[in-house]
């Protein structure tokens, strides 16, 4: 990336400068992944990686989301998002009122948030997912019936690998949900030696037809593990092509959908962070106490 040159530099002289870190998204554009990024990964290693991290700033490259957990889980260090309207349909999809109703319809079943929610719908529940963990989560509780929260989806995929009784509610991630087993029966039409690689946030119906199903990491592991001869990821664009580096050997086919909000994140606006030291991510102290302890239940027992 010879244009990206100077930026990279100036970004990379920032992070010596600020003692800071970037933790890229799988997700982000090549650049930022490839040549910025100082620990890259799915929302689980992000949020480890942020409870580790020895840094005084943290630049989230990725989602508002995320930079919240990574503030829970580091309160001491500065936390920048480099735009703050990086937000997430699914972290839109639910209030913190909607999971105390729910709390009140469902007495003491336990809830499970996934970890694409705001700070204050984490504070209401009892222990977070992401998407690598979700059915180890649900299964730790040792109880009949669990709330999974927000994403129907990834609810229902996990009701296909436990016995154990999940409620979902209606949210939904904008860009897994236009994927449709129509367009993957095309795809593998083109080509019946093709591997078929879903993200858990895709509807049933696409889960359904494909050859495997895990978050981010896991399609990574899958590709570069397996190296299948033609594969196509049925997920957010960037990570084909960051996989592609790791597996120059793999042929991808690219029936992607790009997420806006992902995509919001750039080396100019990573670049501006770091030199004026925006956008800081702060939680009440309050929320921050409760949240706090639903991811680091979860951080613990996967550890
Ligand atoms: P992962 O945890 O699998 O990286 O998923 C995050 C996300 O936002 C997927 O849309
Ligand atoms: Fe949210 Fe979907 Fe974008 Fe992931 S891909 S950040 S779940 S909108």
């Amino acid at each position: 990336w010879p244009a990206y040159a100077p930026l990279i530099k100036a970004i990379n002289d920032l992070k010596k400068k600020r003692n800071a870190v970037i933790l890229a998204h799988n997700y982000m554009t090549p650049e930022i992944f490839n040549c910025v990024g100082d620990f890259r990964g799915d929302s689980l290693q992000l949020a480890k990686e942020a409870a580790r991290v020895e840094a005084d700033v943290i630049v989230q490259a990725g989602v508002h989301f995320m930079a919240e957990t990574s503030k829970l889980l580091s309160p001491d260090k500065t936390v920048l998002i480099p735009d703050p309207l990086a937000g997430c349909s699914l972290a839109e999809s639910i209030t913190a009122e909607d999971v105390r109703m729910l709390r009140e319809v469902y007495p003491g079943v336990p809830i499970v948030t996934y970890v694409n929610t705001s700070a204050a719908v984490k504070a209401e529940c009892d222990i977070c997912c992401t998407s690598s963990n979700a059915v180890k989560v649900v299964e730790s509780l040792g109880v009949p019936r669990v709330l999974l929260i927000p994403d129907e989806y990834l609810a229902k995929y996990v009701q296909t690998q436990t016995k154990v009784e999940i409620i979902a509610w209606k949210g939904h991630c904008e860009v897994h949900e236009r994927f449709t087993a129509d367009d993957i029966a095309a795809m593998r039409a083109a080509d019946p030696g093709l591997k078929v690689i879903a993200h858990p946030e895709c509807p049933p119906e696409v889960i359904a037809v494909a050859d495997f199903t895990g978050s981010t990491a896991a399609m990574i592991n899958y590709v570069t593990s397996k190296r299948p001869r033609k594969v196509a990821l049925i997920t957010e664009c960037s990570m084909a092509s960051n996989v592609a580096v790791q597996a120059p050997d793999v042929e991808f086919i690219r029936p992607c959908n790009l997420c806006p909000h992902m995509k919001r994140i750039s080396l100019e606006n990573i670049y501006e962070a770091l030199r004026d030291m925006k956008y800081e991510v702060d939680v009440d102290p309050i929320v921050a106490a409760k949240a706090r302890r639903a991811v680091e239940r979860m951080v613990n027992l996967t550890n």
